[in-house]
């Protein structure tokens, strides 16, 4: 595909990571992950794929993983949002640092196209629930936003300077199997594990904020669609939006149809709507998400119903 045959990883021992590194390895490209398994998890990287483990911000894991490779996907990150507000110092040391370490090694590499795990985050709040562009103004309300927004401008400048392929992607929030566990990303996974355990699913604020639900599938997809698509910065959603108190109901009613939400109060660094205008992405990366949230929701109920027998 693209002439391109061996890719890195980094963060392919997580969540979204793990299934890129699936779907490289099917379309015949050799993989290597870099990943520190800080949240990550070795057993799940495909056997088949080359595995170092090392930290982004290390100079040395950095040079042994970019042998051989011919282009980068940059996963690695700690993903929190409203936890960054405690931890804005490692979130900016590895999701800011660890890129530019990444960067700094790449001229001496063969690496001829980069693409970066954004995300939703980087955007102002959006009054209203519409599709935001590319376009919609940059000033993230929480510090994981500063660091991707600053990730993205920073890859942005120096890979133009190395002649190196660049595409950005926005991602928004992204569901499916194998999601990592963490109390602070991944909403559908922390709601379907509490309603498993018998605890109400907890709304903040209102419960009315809107959000883009997408699949792992498809953020995959488009994420490998960079490769032969056109540069660019791109969000990958779906396009279409559910309030997360909507999200609760739906799974109420496959897991405790007798059971209710509780509320607390509105959390600091929170969008009240996130929702992706992804024609940017139909248009340069043939991007057309395929799964609908309301479909998908009772496999992934079973799947982490097994996960916790
Ligand atoms: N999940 C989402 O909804 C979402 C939304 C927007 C953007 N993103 C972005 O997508 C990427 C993947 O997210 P995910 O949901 O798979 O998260 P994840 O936590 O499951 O995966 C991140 C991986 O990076 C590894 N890692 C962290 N720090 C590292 C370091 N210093 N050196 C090496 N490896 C390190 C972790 O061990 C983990 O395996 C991230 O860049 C994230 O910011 C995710």
């Amino acid at each position: 595909m693209s002439g391109y045959r061996h890719a890195l990883v980094t963060g392919g021992a997580g969540f979204i990571g793990h299934h890129l590194v699936r779907r490289l390895l099917g379309n015949g490209i050799a993989v290597s992950v870099l990943d520190d398994l800080s949240m990550g998890q070795r057993q799940r990287v495909d056997p088949a794929a080359r595995f170092i483990e090392g930290d982004i911000r290390s100079p040395e894991a950095v040079r042994e993983a970019l042998a051989g490779v011919d282009c980068v996907f940059h996963l690695a990150a700690r993903v929190t949002i409203r936890g960054s507000f405690e931890s804005f110092y490692d979130d900016m040391d590895i999701n800011l640092m660890g890129t530019a370490n990444i960067l700094r090694e790449l001229p001496a590499s063969n690496v001829r196209h980069f693409s970066l795990a954004s995300s939703m985050a980087v955007y102002a709040d959006c009054e209203s629930a519409v599709p935001v562009p590319e376009s919609h103004t940059t000033n993230p309300i929480a510090p994981y936003g500063v660091s991707k927004l600053a990730a993205e401008r920073l890859c942005a400048q120096m890979l133009a300077t190395a002649g190196i392929r660049f595409s950005a992607l926005r991602y928004f929030n992204t569901y499916g199997p194998g999601q990592t566990f963490t109390p602070y990303v991944g909403v559908i996974t922390i709601f379907i594990n509490r309603l498993l355990a018998g605890e109400p699913p907890i709304l903040f604020g209102d419960g009315e904020q809107r959000r883009d639900f997408v699949h792992v599938d498809d953020i995959v997809a488009g994420t490998v669609a960079t490769l032969a698509g056109e540069p660019g910065i791109y969000n990958l959603g779906t396009g279409r939006d559910t309030s997360v108190r909507e999200l609760a109901q739906q799974l109420l009613a496959l897991l405790g149809p007798e059971r209710t939400v509780e509320y607390a109060a509105a959390q600091e660094g929170e969008l009240r709507n996130s929702i992706a205008d992804v024609s940017a992405a139909r248009r340069g990366l043939g991007y057309r998400p395929t799964r609908r949230l309301a479909e998908e929701l009772p496999e992934l109920v079973e799947m982490l119903r097994a996960a916790v027998r």
